[in-house]
């Protein structure tokens, strides 16, 4: 088997496996920059710049998942990868929650591991070396069952596949439809570009409120809000600095959510193109997840995995809805053939227009800069499904 060259950096690579002939499989696959341990014995004080850890499936039977969660707390310079042998949900959200930033099958194939550990060093590079998580803490009413706002999740596992034009079209015509506070989440954390597309020169972000965590309430999060003054939509956006990211872990960012909840009618969420505990958090809060799938066989094959994985997750599939986007692009794939790879039904079909990239760069989101075109009404369907049309002399308010 020949062995994948990894990305240039010369980042070690530390794999922790138990079975011998496992650990020395995985380091063969990982290639020169594999340095293989029996165990994690005296990892910490050894490596003390960062490194990338990859705890073989003997890890994953540890309590606690992997036995490596105090030292992942501690280091935010360690980007943790566990391969398991029984992928559970229970183990795949424990692993994330302890810090681990990916998850493989066992036994993992040699391009997915040297991908995952492309994407997690890509991560490290962007994170801030003491930047680790704060404890949890929010005034967030737990459990509170009196009228909740309904979470919007828009997602692909599919990068550029559409999610932020989705996103910011959506929270822009709920937010007219509305009587209520409709909020648009920037949680694309590290590339989020909800506040260029809304043209927004926000004064805060996402970050203000996990900085403030310990006194979060409505009134310090409704002041973190930037307002898009045509529609009232109220945005909170994403970290200015990518190496912001890190400081917001999936418990903060659904405190911050259940918050949202409590005083809007709507809460729309813009995601990154993978998964990470933050996104399978936002998913298990969501009433609805939005995932996007474009037109292209890549784009076909990175929804099929997303949805496998939303399946082993045990996400109800009836929260799922899958919204073809570029759907009338002649480029020889229909819509049927689409639905039967991923056997799921497509919810909406949104044409590609080219007045999307017109008003991307405008910062006019198209529903309000093009009403006519085909797409916006597309875009109106498919926000009919979440609150009825009210006519022109209803949507003034505020
Ligand atoms: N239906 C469409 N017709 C034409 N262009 C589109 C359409 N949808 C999206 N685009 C274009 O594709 C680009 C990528 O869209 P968008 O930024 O929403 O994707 P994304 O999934 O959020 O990407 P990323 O994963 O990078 O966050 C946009 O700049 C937009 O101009
Ligand atoms: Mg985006």
């Amino acid at each position: 088997m020949s062995t994948f060259p990894t990305s240039d950096s010369s980042t070690p690579i530390v794999v922790v496996e138990a079975d011998p002939s496992v650990r020395s499989r995985l380091s063969m696959q990982l290639g020169e920059r594999a340095i293989a341990l029996e165990s994690l014995d005296g990892v910490e004080d050894r490596f003390t710049s960062p490194f990338l850890l990859v705890l073989g499936p003997s890890c994953a039977l540890v309590p606690g998942v992997t036995g490596a969660e105090g030292m992942l707390a501690r280091r935010s310079d360690i980007g943790a990868i566990l391969i398991a042998e029984n992928l559970s949900t229970e183990v795949f959200q424990r692993a994330m929650r302890s810090g681990v930033r990916d998850v493989l099958g066992a036994p993992v194939d040699t391009g997915q591991l040297n991908e995952a550990v492309r994407r997690v060093s890509a991560s490290l590079v962007t994170s801030s070396p003491n930047g680790s998580v704060g404890s949890v803490a929010a005034t967030v009413p737990e459990d509170d069952t009196s009228e909740q706002g309904r979470v919007i999740t828009v997602f692909s596992t599919k990068g550029g596949a559409g999610k932020s034009v989705l996103a910011t079209n959506l929270g822009v015509i709920l937010a007219q439809r509305s009587e209520g506070t409709v909020a648009l989440v920037d949680a694309d954390l590290q590339f989020g570009d909800i506040a260029v597309m809304l043209k927004l020169a926000p004064q805060h972000t996402i970050v203000d409120a996990v900085g403030s965590f310990d006194r979060l309430d409505v009134g310090f999060l409704e002041s973190l809000l930037a307002t898009h003054q045509p529609s009232g939509l109220k945005v909170l956006p994403a970290p200015l600095e990518p190496a912001f990211a890190d400081q917001i872990g999936a418990e903060q960012m659904n405190a911050i959510i259940r918050l949202l909840r409590t005083f809007c009618t709507y809460v729309v969420v813009d995601t990154p193109a993978y998964f990470n505990d933050v996104v399978l958090g936002l998913i298990e809060e969501s009433d609805d997840v939005l995932l996007v799938a474009g037109m292209d066989i890549p784009n076909i094959k990175n929804v099929k995995i997303g949805l496998q994985t939303l399946r082993l997750l045990n996400t109800p599939m009836n929260k799922i809805h899958l919204i073809l986007n570029r759907a009338n692009s002649k480029v020889k794939l229909e819509v049927s053939e689409v639905e039967r790879t991923l056997q799921v039904k497509a919810d909406a079909l949104i044409p590609s227009d080219i007045v999307v990239p017109q008003s991307v760069n405008k910062g006019t989101p198209v529903v309000i800069d093009a009403p006519r075109s085909s797409i916006a009404k597309s875009l109106e369907q498919l926000a009919d499904r979440f609150a009825p049309r009210v006519d022109a002399k209803a949507k003034k308010k505020r």
